[in-house]
Parts: structure tokens; C-alpha cells; sequence
């Protein structure tokens, strides 16, 4: 089974085919139309996906030397929601024309699943934290289509986190690569910034409060070398973030780690992650950020597993990913 995964969901036009040997082609175009506004602007990004789509697909489909898959995926949500419905209607009609079963994939499932197109892969039972710009979750991974959400952040997510202080430091967007690539010149000790703790939830996160301490500071302290600054900031995220992670395996006794979503391309988080005493599963960073090959591939595992989707199938912007079954194979 081939199938055609279609991502729209922010700022990445994608499309990807994956089959039974893994990834055949994973082709991500970047909207740099946003990069002006310091930020995601959700018309700019739908007229984006709509001008592109169609030729990132036509590139994916030939680079996997396909004319046609055995079945569509795409996004059907949490996202922008007109983003989400360019990517949406492109795959319900492709699907229609070709004959072929369609399937609405939740993001954030791409996300989660996406370590297991790798070699090695986690066996379920697994942890997987998803961060990214939209969300920070730590899941329990039983199976396809079971999982627990163990953790989140009560705020903003870590990739919000960083763009906002890219913002207030005037680095530029998306802030998360330029703070990571700044930080390696800086001193994690220099700036003393909290650890958030979430009262009565310590599995949870808040980086609010973080992006304030940094705002404050600047302000305060405007000699600080932006370098310093942004180690500083690094170095708290990336210790609120594993302190949760090993909190959660302790409780749960899983010891298996999967990481996934655009911060886990982080440099730090992943040097860090790595020397846990748990069993690590980093995918590269062409597959932490948003990509055609997680939805693919999660597309692909729930039909395998028998679920076809209705053409009537619409956009859900805030679709959580709890207790999301795969249906009984038929
Ligand atoms: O998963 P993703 O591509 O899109 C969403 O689903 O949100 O994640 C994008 C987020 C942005 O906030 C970006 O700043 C952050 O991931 N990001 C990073 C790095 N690369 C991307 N954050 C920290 N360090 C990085 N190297
Ligand atoms: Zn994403």
C-alpha cells in the first residue's frame, strides 16, 4: 500500500508517499511570506498551500515514480483552519477522482508516530513528547490510536515560547532555529531565569512566565549579550522539559522515549534528551518540523488497521489527540 500524505496545516505546503519499504519521497515547500511579520499570518499561509499544493504533490507522486497511490491522508486538523482545509479539499478530490480510500489525519498523530518510521523504532508502550510551535503534550503511546495525554502545557507551547522571545530579543521568525543557533555561543549560567513549576500539576508546563523573565530582562538589563540571553532561556526550557519527562517515566515505569514536533530539532534538547537514562528515539530534523511522510505514515498504520474516511470529512482546528481508536478492522 502507497500512500499520499498531504500536510497544510501552518506554514509548511508538504506531500510525501510512503509504502511498505518506508519514506519514498518527502517534499516541503516553506512559506517565506510570513518571515516580514515576525509570525504565522492564517490568510497569507491558505493562499500559500493553494498556489504550491498542487506541484509539491506532483513532485512527490514523481520522485516516488507513482502516477497514482493506493490511498490519500491529509491533515484534517488541529490547525489553521483555512490552512487545513486547502491540504483537506486537495486530498478529498484527489481521493474521489483516483477511486481510492481517503483518510482525515490528525496532526498531532503524525507527530506522535513519526520516530516509528525510523530504524530503530519504539515498540509501544512508548513516551511521546510532541513539541512544537502549537503544542507541548507528553503521551503515553499504547497502540495506534491509544493514548494518554500525561502532560501539557497550560500556556503557550515551547516553539511559541521561542518565537515570542526571538520576537522580544528582534532575532526574527521563526525564532526557535536562530535562538538554538545563538545559544551556541552563549553561557546556560548567565542569566538566572525560572523553572515554572504548575501548582498542584507537576507534570505540567507553563512558559509564559519564562517568555515575561526574559522580556524583564532585556528591559532591565539591555548590556546582556544576546547570546548569553538566549543560552539562558535555552537552558530552562529544555530542563522544564526533561524534568517532566523523567517525572513521567518514573511514574509510569515505560522507558521508552520518543520525541517529535519542530523543537525537537533543537540542539540542546536533543544532546540533553540523548544522555537520559531512558531508551532515546530522536528522528532526524527534516521530520521533527512539519512534513508530508508523518501523515503518510500515520495514514498508512490506521488503514492497515481497515479505517476509511468520508469524503464528507471536514476541518477540526482544535482536534485533540486523547482517546482517538482506530476503529474494529472490518
Ligand atoms: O512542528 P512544527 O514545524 O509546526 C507546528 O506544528 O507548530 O514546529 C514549529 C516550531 C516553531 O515554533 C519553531 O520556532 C520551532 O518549532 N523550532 C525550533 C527549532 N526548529 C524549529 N525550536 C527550537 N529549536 C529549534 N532548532
Ligand atoms: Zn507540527
Amino acid at each position: 500500500m502507497f500512500v499520499l500524505g498531504i500536510e497544510t496545516s501552518c506554514d509548511e505546503t508538504a506531500a510525501s508517499v510512503v509504502g511498505p519499504t518506508g519514506v519514498l519521497s518527502d517534499v516541503v515547500y516553506t512559506q517565506t511570506v510570513h518571515a516580514e511579520y515576525l509570525g504565522v499570518v492564517p490568510e497569507l499561509a491558505s493562499r500559500a498551500h493553494a498556489e504550491k499544493l498542487s506541484s509539491v504533490v506532483q513532485r512527490a507522486l514523481s520522485q516516488a515514480g507513482l502516477r497514482r497511490p493506493d490511498a490519500v491522508a491529509a491533515t484534517s486538523g488541529p490547525g489553521l483552519i483555512g490552512a487545513v482545509l486547502v491540504g483537506l479539499s486537495f486530498g478529498k478530490a484527489a481521493a474521489a477522482a483516483w477511486g481510492c480510500p481517503f483518510l482525515g489525519v490528525n496532526h498531532l498523530e503524525g507527530h506522535l508516530l513519526s520516530p516509528l518510521l525510523e530504524d530503530p523504532a519504539p515498540a509501544f508502550p512508548f513516551l511521546g513528547l510532541v513539541v512544537s510551535g502549537g503544542h507541548t503534550q507528553l503521551y503515553l503511546a499504547r497502540d495506534v490510536g491509544d493514548y494518554e495525554v500525561l502532560a501539557s502545557t497550560v500556556d503557550d507551547a515551547a516553539g511559541e515560547a521561542y518565537d515570542k522571545v526571538a520576537r522580544v530579543m528582534g532575532l526574527g521568525y521563526p525564532g526557535g532555529p536562530i535562538v538554538d543557533r545563538l545559544s551556541k555561543g552563549g553561557d546556560p549560567r548567565s542569566v538566572p531565569l525560572p523553572r515554572p513549576v504548575v501548582k498542584k500539576r507537576d507534570l505540567d508546563w507553563s512558559f509564559s512566565g519564562l517568555k515575561t523573565a526574559v522580556r524583564k530582562h532585556q528591559h532591565q538589563h539591555p548590556d546582556t549579550r544576546p547570546e548569553d540571553l538566549a543560552a539562558s532561556f535555552q537552558a530552562a526550557v529544555v530542563d522544564v522539559l526533561l524534568d517532566r519527562v523523567l517525572r513521567a517515566s518514573r511514574r509510569t515505569g515505560v522507558t521508552r522515549l520518543a520525541l517529535s514536533g519542530g523543537v525537537a530539532a533543537n540542539s540542546e534538547l536533543r544532546e540533553r534528551a540523548a544522555q537520559l537514562p531512558l531508551q532515546v528515539y530522536l528522528p532526524p530534523r527534516s521530520r521533527c518540523t512539519d512534513n508530508g511522510a508523518m501523515i503518510a505514515h500515520a495514514g498508512r498504520l490506521r488503514l492497515l488497521r481497515g479505517q476509511r474516511d468520508p469524503l464528507s470529512t471536514s476541518a477540526r482546528p482544535g482536534w485533540p489527540l486523547s482517546q482517538l481508536a482506530v476503529p474494529e478492522a472490518s
